[in-house]
């Protein structure tokens, strides 16, 4: 089969926030559910190129056993997001996923909410990215789209960007068009120092094609509104429906 021009790692995290939210202290219970196997492998069936979970330090969706399974039952890639800690970074050597994706984190956001500043943290991002590459991991970083933090990642030895569309997606009119300005300048900037374009957050079939002035875009990351659609039309017509809508995009 020929490869489609954009990628889309679906982003399960939800589809775990919901079995949390009645089994958090019964994981053992036979119905605990919905099941985050079932999801990735529904995805998978639906034509996603890949799974991405948050394996988050408060542990508030997806846990460890989780990563563990899909790593072992997945047949597409495994792409872990994490927070720069010794905690998960040991975890993410053991499991060793083919991508991870730096993200920043704090305990009262309610879900990631900017960037990672990768050019004020580049000696501690430095080592972690070495030893995720060495690992046979390939390393992205989640960033603003912002020239500054596109040179840190690429100068941190990082493979990947993966532009934070938060603000393009929560805004419309000039405000969205000036931030799919900034979004062209950092995909156009990364492309050039070699790195893989991704992007990330807040995306949705409906503002998918303001972001296709975007060039270079090689991986989409969606989570919110694949699982918000899938309560109503399920899971696999949900991902169907957002890959017939990223068939659309030419770089
Ligand atoms: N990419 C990254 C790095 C994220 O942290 C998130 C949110 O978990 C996503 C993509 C997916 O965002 P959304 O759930 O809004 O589609």
């Amino acid at each position: 089969m020929p490869q489609p021009n954009l990628l889309l790692g679906v982003n399960i995290d939800h589809v775990v926030t919901l079995r949390q939210a009645r089994y958090r202290s019964m994981l053992e219970s036979p119905n605990a559910e919905p099941s985050a196997l079932e999801a990735a492998l529904t995805a998978e069936a639906a034509g996603a190129h890949s799974i991405t979970v948050h394996l988050r330090a408060d542990r508030r969706h997806i846990q460890d056993d989780d990563v563990q399974l899909l790593r072992q039952k997945i047949g597409t890639k495994l792409n872990l997001e994490m927070g720069n800690t010794r905690e998960i970074l040991d975890i993410a050597l053991r499991v060793r996923p083919d991508f991870v994706c730096m993200v920043p984190e704090n305990r009262e956001e309610v879900t990631t909410e900017g960037g990672l500043d990768v050019a004020g943290q580049r000696d501690a991002l430095r080592g972690t990215v070495k030893a995720l590459n060495d690992n046979g991991t390939r390393v992205s970083m989640f960033i603003d789209p912002d020239l500054d933090q596109v040179r840190a990642s690429a100068e941190i030895g990082a493979a990947m960007i993966e532009l934070h569309t938060g603000t393009f997606a929560n805004h419309t009119g000039a405000e969205r068009a000036a931030e799919v300005a900034r979004l062209c300048d950092a995909a156009e900037l990364g492309h050039t120092l070699g790195l893989q374009i991704n992007a990330g957050h807040g995306l949705t079939t409906r503002n998918l094609p303001d972001l296709w002035a975007v060039p270079h875009l090689a991986e989409l990351n969606i989570g919110h509104h694949i699982v918000s659609r899938a309560v109503f039309i399920g899971l696999r017509e949900a991902v169907r429906e957002m890959l017939a809508v990223m068939a659309t995009y030419r770089d």
